[in-house]
C-alpha cells in the first residue's frame, strides 16, 4: 500500500495526466532510492530546492535539535523566538545593507504575493510591470504576473492593472512610469528556458524604477542562493532590489519563503491597515532552523565559489550533435532540442538509467539540468554519460 500507485494516482489530487510516476524510499546527496533500491541521480534538485543535496547531516541536525525545543508556538509576529532571530541576522548580514529586514512566509508564491502587496502600500499605486515568459507562482497574484497566457486563461479575471514588457528588452523600459508601483522580474528567467539578461539592461531597469519611483522586486525563488554562482544573483548584475524574495533552496528540503526588503519599506505593513500581510505557520521554527543551517553549509563547504568550473564541466561534456542550443549560468542549464517531443522521449530515457531531469514549464523544447551545488566532479562525468546515453536511445 505505502507506493500504491492507485493510491497515488486517485486518492493525491494530480496536476497532469502523466506524472513522473517513480517511487522514492529515502534520498541522501544527489540521490535518490526507490523501495527496491533503484538508484537515481537527481539532476534537478527537486526543482531548485536541493542546493547543499538531499538530507544534509548538519540540516537534519538543526533540524531534530529545534524538535527538542519547540514546534509552531504562535502565529508570525508576535512571540520573540531564538530560531527565526537567527536566520533573519544571517540573511540580512549576507545581504547588501538596504535589504535588512526580512519577512518569512512559506513558499514562493506567498513571497511573491506579498512582496506586490508591499509594493502597492509602499507606493500608493496600483499598477504592476511583469515581464513576458516569467514565472512567479501558481496563486492568483502570482499568476496575475507570471506570463503564460495558456496556463492562466481558465482563471481569469486576474489581478486587474498588470502590463508585461518583454524581458532584457531596454526599449520596453519606458513602459515604467510613475505609475508604476512595483516591477517584478526574476533576475534570471528560470521556466523561460534560462534566460540571463545583460547587466546593462539590469542597470537600466534600476536606474528606470529610481527615476519613477517603482520599486524593483526581483524573485530570486529560482535562480537565488548560490544556483548562479553567487549566493544571490543580483550580485553578478550591479544592482540592488528594493524587495528580494526567496524559497525553494531556502529551506534546506523544509518550506519557507521570505520578502526581504528595507525596514522602512517594510514598516508599512504594521498600520493602515495593521497586518499588512499575516499567516500563521510563516517563520516557522523548524523550517527556519533548516535555512540557518542551508546557509551555514553553503558557506562552510565554500559551495559557491565552486559552482561556475562545476557548470563549465557539464557543460563540456554535453556535447551531441542533436543539441540546438545550451544556456547557462552557474550549475543552471536549458539543453535545447527539435522538439518538445524529443525533450519528453528523452526524460523518459533518462529515467530508465537513473538520472532525473525535466521539461520546463513555458519551454518544453529543452530540458534542465539544475544539480545540487554538491555535486562532485565525478558526479558529473558519470551524470553526462547517461545523458548522452539517453539522447541517443531516445
Ligand atoms: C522564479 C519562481 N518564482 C516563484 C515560484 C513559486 O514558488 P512556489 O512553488 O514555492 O510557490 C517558482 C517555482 O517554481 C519559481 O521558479
Amino acid at each position: 500500500m505505502d507506493f500504491s500507485e492507485d493510491i497515488f494516482l486517485n486518492k493525491l489530487a494530480q496536476t497532469t495526466g502523466a506524472p513522473y510516476l517513480i517511487s522514492i524510499e529515502r534520498a541522501e546527496g544527489i540521490y535518490l532510492y526507490s523501495p527496491e533500491g533503484k538508484r537515481y541521480t537527481d539532476l534537478i534538485s527537486g526543482i531548485g530546492v536541493s542546493n547543499i543535496g538531499h538530507r544534509h547531516p548538519k540540516v537534519i541536525h538543526a533540524i531534530k535539535e529545534q524538535l527538542d525545543k519547540h514546534l509552531h508556538v504562535m502565529v508570525y509576529g508576535e512571540f520573540i523566538q531564538a530560531t527565526p532571530n537567527r536566520l533573519a541576522k544571517k540573511l540580512t548580514d549576507l545581504l547588501p545593507p538596504q535589504l535588512n529586514c526580512c519577512y518569512f512566509v512559506n513558499s514562493g508564491t506567498e513571497a511573491n504575493e506579498a512582496a506586490l502587496k508591499l509594493a502597492k502600500r509602499y507606493t500608493g499605486r496600483t499598477e504592476i510591470i511583469s515581464c513576458r515568459k516569467s514565472y512567479h507562482g501558481s496563486t492568483h497574484g502570482s499568476m496575475s504576473v507570471s506570463g503564460n497566457e495558456i496556463k492562466k486563461a481558465a482563471f481569469r479575471p486576474l489581478l486587474p492593472d498588470v502590463r508585461f514588457i518583454n524581458f532584457n528588452m531596454p526599449e520596453d523600459l519606458l513602459h515604467i512610469t510613475e505609475k508604476t508601483a512595483c516591477v517584478i522580474m526574476e533576475t534570471v528567467q528560470g521556466d523561460a528556458g534560462v534566460r540571463v539578461p545583460s547587466r546593462d539592461y539590469m542597470k537600466a531597469v534600476r536606474q528606470r524604477c529610481d527615476e519613477t519611483g517603482a520599486l524593483l522586486i526581483l524573485d530570486e525563488i529560482q535562480c537565488g542562493m548560490g544556483r548562479t554562482g553567487t549566493l544571490f544573483a543580483f550580485e553578478q548584475f550591479g544592482i540592488v532590489p528594493d524587495i528580494l524574495t526567496l524559497a525553494k533552496a531556502l529551506g534546506g528540503g523544509l518550506p519557507i519563503g521570505t520578502f526581504i526588503s528595507s525596514k522602512e519599506i517594510m514598516h508599512v505593513l504594521t498600520h493602515d491597515p495593521m497586518l499588512g500581510h499575516i499567516t500563521t505557520f510563516g517563520g516557522n521554527p523548524v523550517c527556519c532552523a533548516s535555512a540557518l543551517a542551508t546557509l551555514e553549509v553553503l558557506e562552510e563547504e565554500n559551495l559557491v565559489a565552486q559552482v561556475e568550473s562545476k557548470g563549465r564541466l557539464l557543460e563540456s561534456l554535453l556535447k551531441h550533435p542533436s543539441i540546438k542550443e545550451i544556456r547557462r549560468i552557474g550549475l543552471m542549464f536549458a539543453i535545447d532540442f527539435d522538439s518538445e517531443e524529443r525533450v519528453a522521449r528523452i526524460v523518459e530515457q533518462a529515467k530508465q538509467l537513473g538520472i532525473i531531469c525535466y521539461w520546463f514549464l513555458s519551454h518544453p523544447n529543452s530540458f534542465r539540468i539544475a544539480p545540487p551545488l554538491t555535486i562532485t566532479e565525478q558526479q558529473i562525468r558519470e551524470s553526462c554519460e547517461s545523458i548522452l546515453k539517453a539522447i541517443d536511445n531516445a
